[in-house]
């Protein structure tokens, strides 16, 4: 380092002068007067323009933002805030706030329910604003035809009670989170409980409608079997905004039944055994029976002071008690299932059983949007192809207890994701998986110290597991969003860049994907942290030529001074 040339530092400084003598920074105040012009012109109802922006000195906008933060390491003073949210009310708003964004060369980030676990549909480090689809909540249930159109801002619980309104015996296999919303999660994968039987939800959508970058309004056919096959599965945010989807009822029977088993490994309850069985009967059984099983580090109720691993059975069957008893009888003999440890309920009583709520509760808690306790939370995601060994479970246990907080959801697969093929839908992760791996922790305390020693914990777990898990590629899964397996730049977003998260999400589909995002938004204007790249790549300012530049050489002014910044204070050091 001492011999650091002065050179590329009076060229630095020289650029930066330059780009700040040029350009003046867009204060949150001119993108919202340039916005609200553009959209007026824009929209069919001109007059509710000024409702549906919110600027950031308005008085309601924190409440606004926060209103959809389902993850409190995104909820702080330091977090990145949008110059602007937008909460359309009619689709001509979605048009023009499409248009205008791209018109003022602004980054446009999309929120539905808001549950990306790393808050990329609220956050970003380059100048943004945000397209908040929670108004459009509308849902038409067709049980004679077994349909359902479901704009994008619904939430999951809301589709379920409204199918349940109108039938006891249709249901909709998606997430097992009331409040998840319907945007991120049907086009980012979206399963549930009922995957085994019925697949994902982005196997059970019939038709969807779309804002594209031009600002028109697609249908499947309007769009074509390229973009209707990316948005099921290759995250919507990388080709448009999805204003609702039409999906297919499934049927569900009068009666399912749930149950839950706990063991412990200090009780002598021979819980690596019943790991061991849970691996060869969950992804093979009945496929109307989904086990999840939770794997978490706890404090022994045995010997004081000692951490333990719980390993929880999870339980959905769709069908009688009887049945399942008898058939846990034969293949599962260590979970020791009695008809005591069932209970049998309607379909909708296992959603709200499933949300943890207690049994007295009534279906109208699924239309409840606030539940979601404000955690601050950590998820990564892995698939296990092979079973896992006794000495291999016995090593796990082992770097559990030793890691501290962070524990596992095995989601198993089988059944009907094995016979949909890996290409079906950009969601690649079909037969041959026998289960999902979801890392998990969850901590109270603000502040960034516990954050970095909670996300390292689970790095330091997903690093262990490697020999036990998929390889080339290492898969993922896309609606258990994590930027440590790769983000694009600001700049660059080639697709090298993509690829190395891409094909973790999308396996052998992604060249596909990004086939299709050069063909309907080649200026990638619809681009976030981890979407699909562009053939060409460098193209990133994602506006039209027009009115880009001046935001592009804010960002790139920050860059700059960032840089600068580090520089100097090395020049500090040495
Ligand atoms: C408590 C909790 C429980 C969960 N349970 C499950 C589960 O059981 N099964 C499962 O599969 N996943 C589950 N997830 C993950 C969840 O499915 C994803 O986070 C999903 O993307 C959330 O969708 P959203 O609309 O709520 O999120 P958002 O944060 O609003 O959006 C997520 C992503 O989708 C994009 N997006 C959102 N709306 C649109 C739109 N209208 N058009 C285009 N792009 C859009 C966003 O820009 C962002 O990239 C859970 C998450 C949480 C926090
Ligand atoms: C709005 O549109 C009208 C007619 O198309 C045009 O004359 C006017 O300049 C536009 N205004 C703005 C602010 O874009
Ligand atoms: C805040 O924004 C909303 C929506 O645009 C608007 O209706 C309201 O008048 C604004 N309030 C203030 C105090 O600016
Ligand atoms: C975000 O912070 C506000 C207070 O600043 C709080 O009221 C809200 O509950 C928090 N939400 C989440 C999800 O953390
Ligand atoms: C929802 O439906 C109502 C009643 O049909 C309609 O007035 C409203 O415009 C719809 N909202 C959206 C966002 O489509
Ligand atoms: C299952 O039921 C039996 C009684 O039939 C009981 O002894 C056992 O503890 C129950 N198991 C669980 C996990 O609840
Ligand atoms: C554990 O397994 C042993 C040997 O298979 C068996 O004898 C014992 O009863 C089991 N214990 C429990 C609690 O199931
Ligand atoms: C509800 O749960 C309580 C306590 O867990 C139990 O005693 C009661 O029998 C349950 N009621 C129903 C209707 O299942
Ligand atoms: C980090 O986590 C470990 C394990 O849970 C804990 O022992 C330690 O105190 C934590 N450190 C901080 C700074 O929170
Ligand atoms: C973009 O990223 C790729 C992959 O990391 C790298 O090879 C390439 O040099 C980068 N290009 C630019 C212009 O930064
Ligand atoms: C960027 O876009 C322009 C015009 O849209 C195109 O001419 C150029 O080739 C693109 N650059 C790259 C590296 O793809």
């Amino acid at each position: 380092m001492e011999n650091l040339s002065p050179l590329p530092f009076v060229l630095l400084i020289f650029l930066l002068l330059n780009v700040t003598a040029s350009v003046a920074a867009p204060t949150a105040e001119s993108v919202y007067t340039s916005f609200l012009r553009c959209l007026t012109n824009n929209t069919k109802s001109q007059d509710h323009v000024s409702d549906i922006v919110f600027a950031q000195t308005n008085s309601t906008f924190s409440s606004v933002l926060q209103a959809y933060i389902r993850n409190a390491r995104f909820n702080t003073t330091s977090t990145p805030k949008p110059l602007l949210i937008v909460t359309p009310f009619e689709e001509s708003d979605v048009q023009g706030a499409v248009i205008c964004a791209k018109s003022i060369g602004i980054q446009l980030k999309i929120r539905s329910g808001g549950h990306d676990f790393e808050g990329i549909s609220y956050v970003s480090d380059q100048p943004f604003i945000i397209i908040d689809m929670f108004q459009f909540r509308n849902i038409t249930v067709d049980v004679q035809n077994e349909v359902a159109v479901v704009q994008a801002g619904a939430t999951l619980g809301e589709v379920y009670y409204r199918i349940w309104e109108k039938s006891k015996v249709h249901g909709f296999p998606a997430g097992v989170c009331p409040t998840v919303g319907v945007g991120g999660h049907l086009s980012g994968g979206g399963y549930g409980n009922m995957l085994r039987k019925h697949g994902l939800s982005v196997d059970n959508i019939v038709d969807a409608k779309i804002v594209d970058v031009k600002g028109r309004i697609l249908d499947k056919k309007g769009m074509g079997e390229d973009l209707f096959w990316a948005i099921r599965g290759g995250g919507g945010a990388s080709f448009g905004v999805i204003l609702s989807f039409t999906v297919k009822l499934v049927q569900v029977p009068k009666v399912v039944t749930v149950y839950r088993v706990v063991k412990s490994l200090d009780k002598n309850e021979n819980t690596t055994e019943f790991v061991l069985q849970w691996q060869q009967v969950a992804p093979h059984t009945d496929d109307r029976l989904f086990m999840r099983l939770l794997l978490q580090p706890v404090s022994s109720k045995v010997v004081k002071g000692q951490k333990t691993i719980r390993a929880t059975v999870i339980a959905l069957f769709l069908g009688g008690a009887d049945e399942v008893v008898t058939l846990m009888g034969k293949e599962f003999p260590t979970l020791g299932l009695n008809k005591e440890n069932c209970t049998e309920m309607s379909w909708i009583d296992s959603v709200l059983w499933w949300a943890n709520f207690d049994n007295t509760t009534k279906p109208d808690a699924l239309l409840d949007r606030n539940v979601n306790s404000a955690s601050f939370l950590k998820r990564k995601s892995d698939y296990v192809q092979k079973p896992i060994s006794k000495e291999g479970l016995e090593g796990i246990w082992k770097k559990m207890v030793e890691v501290g907080k962070t524990g596992f959801v095995f989601n198993p697969y089988g059944g009907k994701m094995s016979e949909v093929s890996s290409d079906a839908t950009p969601f690649p992760h079909r037969a041959g998986n026998l289960f999902k791996i979801q890392y998990s922790v969850n901590w109270e305390e603000p502040g960034i110290e516990l954050e970095n020693n909670f996300t390292r914990q689970a790095r330091m777990l997903y690093s262990y597991m490697t020999p036990f898990v998929s390889r080339n590629p290492r898969s993922a899964f896309l609606n258990y969003r994590d930027l440590d397996i790769g983000t694009n730049s600001f700049g660059n977003n080639s697709y090298e860049e993509g690829a190395v998260y891409g094909v973790k999400y999308f396996n052998d589909n992604f060249d596909r994907l990004v086939k299709i995002k050069t063909a309907v938004d080649p200026e990638n204007f619809f681009r976030n942290e981890q979407s699909i790249p562009t053939h060409t790549g460098l193209n990133t300012t994602g506006a039209s030529k027009s009115g880009a530049s001046e935001l592009s050489h804010f960002s790139l002014y920050w860059k700059l001074m960032v840089k600068v910044g580090g520089l100097l204070l090395l020049e500090l050091f040495i």
